[in-house]
């Protein structure tokens, strides 16, 4: 997967800006708020339609103006492909692969392909349960839109039970609440698989990752914090279990306590938990570590890399960890955001981009 361009107008602090990337590592480097992490989010945004950042795509908007407009020109193995999105400050955003409309969300992924580290990744690590379960939804909607339909599918019906469960009256949720499990089991079934596929793909490979990273001092290690195994229909029939027997629980809550909507990963540096003992260097090696990984299950599913972003990835880290991570990226095109670019050894030999206030200095 290559981007060769990115073009922003009106988009955060970016007037009129056009990136032209390299095929190998891109450093974009500029003082704190001068529009780096701005950049990179536009990509992913392409990729995803999802902004790891904005609460409302109007925050999207250059202050003053009515629209914003950002535009992607990349290479995959199935050939070129043109992603926009245009966004308005009085209606919904509008994407396009190759200038057609498209419908749903679900259409734009696997168009173009990325990774993307930021700090806030190090919640993968740290917080809460969210944080594991958003990383798990983006990769596995990137690489399956099986998994993205199935998962906006499982939280309508989500949400429709759960707002059974507070109704007042007990006959009418017992009557209706099995219909709901049925279809809320089948769509978590789904989900359930395809992520414990995932997981025991990826934990290996985060495993050698950080190996890799860490010169052989730490092993990670990663796993379900779940028991739901065998196949979609074994799941189905363990998740229609757990309902049942959480019923009572749930009615008293009123919201349901169990399913893909509360399961956990198990991040363990050493054998201990690296969201409580890890040190800060730790826990940016393990979240980096995944992401690596999720590179790597992204070359296994469509023969080629996806695009790495790193922003901010490489403070905290000892040059030794810098330079093997250096070495992984090298493998594909990434994108790496820094404030100085002496931060990065020999980033000479790399393309490099200086931005200050939004603007390229060219
Ligand atoms: N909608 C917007 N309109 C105008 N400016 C915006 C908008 N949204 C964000 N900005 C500005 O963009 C700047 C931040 O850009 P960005 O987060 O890309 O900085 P950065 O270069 O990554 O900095 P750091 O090194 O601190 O991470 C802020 O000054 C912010 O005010
Ligand atoms: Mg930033």
């Amino acid at each position: 997967m290559l981007i060769s361009k990115l073009r922003l107008k009106n988009f955060r602090n970016y007037a009129e800006e056009e990136f032209e990337y390299s095929s190998g590592v891109n450093i974009i480097s500029g003082g704190n708020a001068q529009g780096k992490t701005n950049s990179v989010e536009a990509i992913f945004l392409l990729c995803t339609g999802y902004s790891p950042k904005a609460r409302r795509d109007k925050q999207l908007i250059r202050t003053g103006e009515t629209s914003a407009k950002i535009e992607a020109d990349a290479v995959s193995a199935y050939g070129k492909v043109n992603v926009s999105m245009d966004f308005y400050s009085d209606r919904n955003k509008e994407a396009k692969v190759n200038g057609i409309p498209v419908a749903k969300i679900g259409e734009l992924l696997g168009n173009i392909n990325s990774v993307l580290f930021t700090p806030s990744e190090l919640k993968l690590v740290q917080d809460a349960p969210e944080d594991r379960r958003r990383f798990l939804d983006i990769s596995l909607s990137q690489i399956s839109r099986g998994y993205f339909y199935a998962l906006q599918k499982y939280k309508k019906i989500l949400s429709q039970r759960n707002n059974l469960l507070k109704s007042e009256d007990r006959d009418m949720i017992l009557d209706t609440l099995p219909v709901w499990d049925v279809s809320l089991a089948a769509a978590g079934a789904k989900i359930v698989y395809l992520r414990n596929d995932f997981i025991k793909t990826l934990s290996p490979l985060a495993t050698e990752s950080h190996a890799a990273i860490s010169d052989g001092e730490e092993e990670l290690s990663v796993e379900c914090d779940y028991k739901y195994e065998g196949g979609e229909e074994d799941i189905c029939e363990q998740l229609k279990n757990a309902l049942k027997e959480r019923m009572e629980k749930d009615i008293e809550l009123g919201y349901t306590t169990v399913g893909p909507h509360r399961d956990d990963l198990k991040i363990k540096v050493n054998g201990t938990d690296v969201r409580v003992f890890g040190s800060q260097g730790q826990q940016r090696t393990a979240a980096l570590s995944l992401k690596i990984a999720e590179t790597e299950i992204f070359r296994q599913k469509f023969g080629e890399y996806p695009v790495l972003i790193l922003d901010d990835a490489l403070s905290e880290l000892q040059r030794s960890r810098r330079e093997k991570l250096l070495s992984v990226a090298e493998k594909m095109q990434t994108i790496i955001t820094c404030t100085e670019p002496e931060m990065i050894e020999n980033h000479g030999k790399y393309n490099n981009i200086r931005i200050k206030n939004g603007e390229i200095i060219r």
